[in-house]
């Protein structure tokens, strides 16, 4: 159960994906909660939009822009030496901004655009702001998993030659789950904790990217998805229910702790995970 309106308020929030979907509802409810939310969009236009509505909505205006493509890591990068720089304490990051793509793109950085936007992303972002989220504990990490995770058939980002939409999301949703078991367990004993989750089927803008066969499956399935609200329950419990204060290291669907893939325990895979994402960013181990 999450907290009651204004109990989040003495607390400073980063949402990425704010502008449409489960971040922008994730916004909307913590921002109800009285928190002082950063939120993390790549369009200008979409950002302000967000931004009015939910301040119109909650009456909550602690609420601050920040623009940044984050499948661009020099963008993603700029963004935390951006906020480090403010000297504001953080208590909450939620990584959300994802992709779903079923042609091959690759990033400015030449990365297969769906790895670096929902796995290389979350990895710079927290791993950079990290210094400060300790400074600033008890204080907490969400990342926006998929049930997904269990098409993934490796860590690695997919080649343009072997290339499948379905197997590139799984595998950075797998990585979402490595990646939260592996810094658990790095933060031991900080005062941070780190969680995932499977947010649920929900009607979002999430297969937008792409047109034929996908979209016409995915408006079929329309009537059995759930609703953003429903969609931003869980990740609104991880960042704000006194429930999941000394949790860490789990999976959540809903409220409730669940079991994922097995490989998402291996914890050499994810120690190799942690390797791979410190040799493609060129980030240096700043958890250990
Ligand atoms: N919907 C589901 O059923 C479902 C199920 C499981 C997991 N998830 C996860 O939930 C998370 C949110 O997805 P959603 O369903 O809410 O999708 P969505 O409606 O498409 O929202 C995605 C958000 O991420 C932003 N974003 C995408 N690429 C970005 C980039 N390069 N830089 C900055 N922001 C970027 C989008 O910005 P724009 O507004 O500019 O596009 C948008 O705000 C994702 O991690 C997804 O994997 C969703």
């Amino acid at each position: 159960m999450s907290l009651p309106t204004g109990s989040m308020k003495d607390r400073n929030c980063m949402i990425t994906g704010a502008s449409n979907g489960i971040g922008k509802e994730v916004a909307h409810q913590l921002a109800a909660q009285g928190a002082t939310l950063y939120l993390v969009c790549r369009n200008k236009e979409r950002g302000e939009n967000a931004l009015k509505e939910i301040k119109e909505k909650s009456g909550n205006d602690k609420l601050t822009l920040l623009l940044a493509d984050l499948s661009d890591q020099a963008a993603v990068k700029k963004l935390a030496e951006d906020f480090l720089a403010t000297g504001e304490p953080l208590h909450v990051l939620v990584n959300n901004a994802g992709i779903f793509n079923l042609k091959f793109e690759k990033s400015v950085d030449g990365i297969e655009k769906v790895y670096a936007t929902n796995h290389l992303a979350y990895f710079i972002l927290t791993e950079m702001l990290l210094p400060r989220i300790k400074e600033s504990a008890p204080s907490r990490i969400v990342n926006v998993t998929s049930r997904g995770h269990k098409w993934a058939k490796s860590i690695y980002p997919l080649s343009e030659a072997f290339f499948d939409g379905f197997e590139a999301y799984g595998g950075t949703k797998l990585s979402n789950i490595l990646y939260t078991r592996n810094l658990s367990r790095k933060l031991q004993g900080t005062g941070v904790t780190v969680n995932c989750t499977h947010p649920g089927d929900i009607e979002t803008g999430l297969a937008r990217n792409n047109t034929g066969w996908p979209s016409m499956i995915l408006g079929m399935l329309k009537p059995y998805f759930s609703s953003v609200e429903t969609g931003a329950e869980s990740t609104v419990h991880l960042a704000a229910s006194q429930d999941v204060l000394h949790t860490s290291g789990e999976y959540f669907v809903g409220t409730r702790v669940k079991r994922s893939s097995a490989p998402s325990y291996d914890l050499g895979l994810g120690s190799e995970l942690r390797e791979l994402s410190l040799k493609m960013t060129g980030l240096s181990d700043s958890a250990n």
